[in-house]
């Protein structure tokens, strides 16, 4: 099962309108005509109108960092589906860590924006991952496998395939201690499993991203796994070089 690599860049809350058209300028003559990896870059709401505009025409997608579930509503500092593709967003990173962790992003709440981003054209990037509590005491598969139950419940099963799923360890977000490659592999196959329980095919075409910690350094080997498709990547997505070399190290 051949799976077009997929390398992410969530630029977090970093980046004024300014700051953000420099660095997509930065990335488009280097990563800009890539074809055979799918390149996304992920910055905030503010700057996503910028940013797409500047990207239009190159292959590079744009994807918002959240979305809410509802279309409309008194839901106060919220944005939907139907704003991110009035502006030509291509999708959306979904129940981040750093979400759950300080805004209260629930697996309920996941279980309808997913299907949502899908139906609304969005492609969804959903991210699940332990804490280091977690690992340590042996329950890193339990949370995944409710993790990823709950945020794919409700998609129907033929577009199972199209929802990007990252594994991102906690521990390993922005600490500089990213995963080895074999827990990555491990943990990445054991996702893929997940998905298999659902749909044999789905869980074959799924791509499944590893984050934490991912710089030019250790990305060839981590991507290098057969069970890691690519790479939701934070710090290192800053610097135009470095998500550059992340980008050509999934090439492969
Ligand atoms: P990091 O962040 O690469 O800075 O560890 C990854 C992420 O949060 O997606």
């Amino acid at each position: 099962m051949s799976r077009k690599p997929f390398i992410a860049g969530n630029w977090k809350l970093n980046n004024t309108i300014a700051e953000a058209e420099e660095l997509i300028q930065a990335l488009l003559p280097r990563v800009g005509a890539v074809e055979d990896v799918d390149v996304v870059v992920a910055p905030s709401y503010l700057s996503l109108a910028a940013v797409v505009d500047s990207a239009r025409g190159s292959a590079v997608q744009v994807y918002a960092q959240n979305m809410h579930e509802k279309d409309s509503g008194a839901f106060t500092g919220e944005v939907s589906a139907p704003m991110l593709t009035e502006i030509d967003v291509h999708g959306v990173i979904l129940g981040h860590s750093e979400r759950r962790q300080f805004f209260g992003e629930t697996d309920r709440a996941l279980q309808l924006k997913v299907p949502r981003a899908l139906e609304a054209g969005l492609i969804p990037i959903l991210c699940v991952g332990e804490t280091e509590e977690e690992r340590e005491q042996g329950d890193t598969e339990r949370r995944l496998r409710h993790q990823v139950q709950e945020g794919l419940e409700k998609v129907p099963v033929e577009r199972l395939h199209e929802v990007v799923v990252a594994y991102e360890p906690v521990w390993a977000i922005g600490t500089g201690l990213s995963a080895t490659a074999e827990q990555a592999q491990e943990t990445c196959g054991f996702v893929r499993a997940l998905v298999q329980g659902f749909d044999k095919e789905a869980g074959n075409a799924v791509r499944v991203l590893y984050g934490g910690s991912l710089k030019p350094e250790n990305a060839a080997e981590i991507l290098s796994q057969p069970d890691i498709d690519g790479a939701l990547v934070g710090g290192a997505s800053l610097d135009a070089e470095s998500f550059a070399a992340i980008v050509e190290a999934a090439r492969g």
